[in-house]
């Protein structure tokens, strides 16, 4: 049976970053990965490599001006950032439309996503070990997520 939870020691950004090229390689529209963590834990490292394995191009940065980057490609990826934003204003940003936009989501700071944060997600919790280490936990939450775990559990398997 697919595990719903795997934990992982990360011991640079190139390997956080490759977790999440294996993600992306295996993404598909519909998908919503909740990337959990302070700052400076690895989030946009992650989602670095998560439009590496989509096969995109472009720069990925922390959207600073903007609460959505958009990557294009066959399969966009939408990179949600509510760092930034004033939770009285969640209301008005509308970001849920990307969540039925055919793309892919990756949202940072999801605990300020509101109510709209999708049920059917893997979590990519990181926590900060050492200047260069970093435990994360991928938690599924539904099938899909949890398939998404058993395709990648053979590489973190200890
Ligand atoms: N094992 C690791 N995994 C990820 N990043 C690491 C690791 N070790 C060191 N780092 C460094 O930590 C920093 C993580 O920065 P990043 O922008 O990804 O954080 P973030 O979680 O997105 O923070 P923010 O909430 O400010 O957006 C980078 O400078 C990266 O090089
Ligand atoms: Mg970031």
């Amino acid at each position: 049976m697919a595990p719903k939870v795997i934990d992982l020691m990360s011991h640079s950004s190139l390997h956080t970053e490759r977790l999440g090229e294996r993600l992306g390689a295996l993404a598909r529209t519909g998908d919503v990965f909740a990337l959990w963590g302070e700052l400076g834990a690895g989030k946009t490292v992650l989602v670095r490599g998560l439009a590496r394995g989509m096969r995109l191009h472009g720069p990925v940065s922390s959207p600073t001006f903007v609460l959505v980057n958009e990557y294009d490609g066959a399969t966009p990826l939408y990179h949600v950032d509510f760092y930034r934003l004033d939770p009285t204003q969640l209301g008005n940003v509308g970001w849920e439309e990307y969540l039925d936009a055919s793309g892919v989501v990756a949202i940072e700071w999801p605990d300020r996503a509101g109510p709209s944060l999708p049920d059917a997600r893997l979590d990519v919790r990181i926590e900060h070990v050492a200047e260069s280490k970093r435990a994360i936990r991928l938690e599924a939450h539904g099938s899909r997520a949890e398939y998404l775990l058993g395709a990648i559990a053979g590489a973190y398997r200890a």
